[in-house]
């Protein structure tokens, strides 16, 4: 099953369509708030490491240099199954990966990480935004999943199961829906 969950995130994240496209990720900085926002799934690199973009000067950002454990969850609303994941996130340091990724941007893509004022800055009008074009502020999120659990809801039986990464890879069990 767990297999299965990974080829179907590398699928998602070569596919615009796929439903594992779009995931949602928790966050909770020092002071307990916690948020949640939609993130686009860029690549699954090893065939477990989630990558995705964000621009770095975003709150996410903040709560993950305060603690960067994170629940992310997906879900296939064809198949009703619903992947959640406890992750640890790791930043890209490395500028010259950076580089070359931003270089792979679209450019109509690029607005997303290159407006003038940090993200959640007030602004009289949304179709006036101001943007430079150096993209200092795209960075990359690996999240490396720890925990992970599936459930499916079907007939005659819902399917729950749950699996932690051990010395040994993974180890699952499944429980009760
Ligand atoms: C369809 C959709 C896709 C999104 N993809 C991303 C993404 O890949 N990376 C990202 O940082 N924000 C993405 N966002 C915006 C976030 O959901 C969020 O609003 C923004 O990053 C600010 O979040 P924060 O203030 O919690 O850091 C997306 C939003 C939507 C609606």
């Amino acid at each position: 099953m767990l297999n299965n969950v990974f080829t179907e995130l590398t699928e998602a994240s070569k596919e615009k369509k796929h439903p594992y496209r779009y995931f949602f990720m928790s966050s909770c900085g020092l002071n307990g708030h916690i948020r949640q926002r939609t993130m686009v799934l860029r690549d699954v690199i090893d065939g477990q490491f989630l990558q995705a973009y964000t621009d770095r000067r975003s709150k996410k950002m903040t709560h993950i240099n305060e603690h960067n454990e994170v629940s992310l969850l997906f879900f296939n609303p064809e198949t009703l199954t619903q992947i959640t994941m406890v992750a640890y996130v790791e930043v890209e340091k490395d500028k010259e990966e950076l580089q070359k990724k931003w270089e792979t941007i679209p450019d109509y893509s690029k607005i997303d990480y290159i407006a003038s004022d940090i993200p959640g800055t007030i602004i009289d009008n949304p179709n006036n935004i101001k943007y430079n074009d150096h993209g200092g502020n795209f960075t990359i999120l690996y999240f490396i999943p720890e925990k992970i659990e599936i459930l499916q809801i079907k007939r005659p039986n819902h399917i729950r199961a749950s699996y932690e990464k051990t010395n040994f890879g993974w180890e699952g069990v499944y429980i009760t829906p």
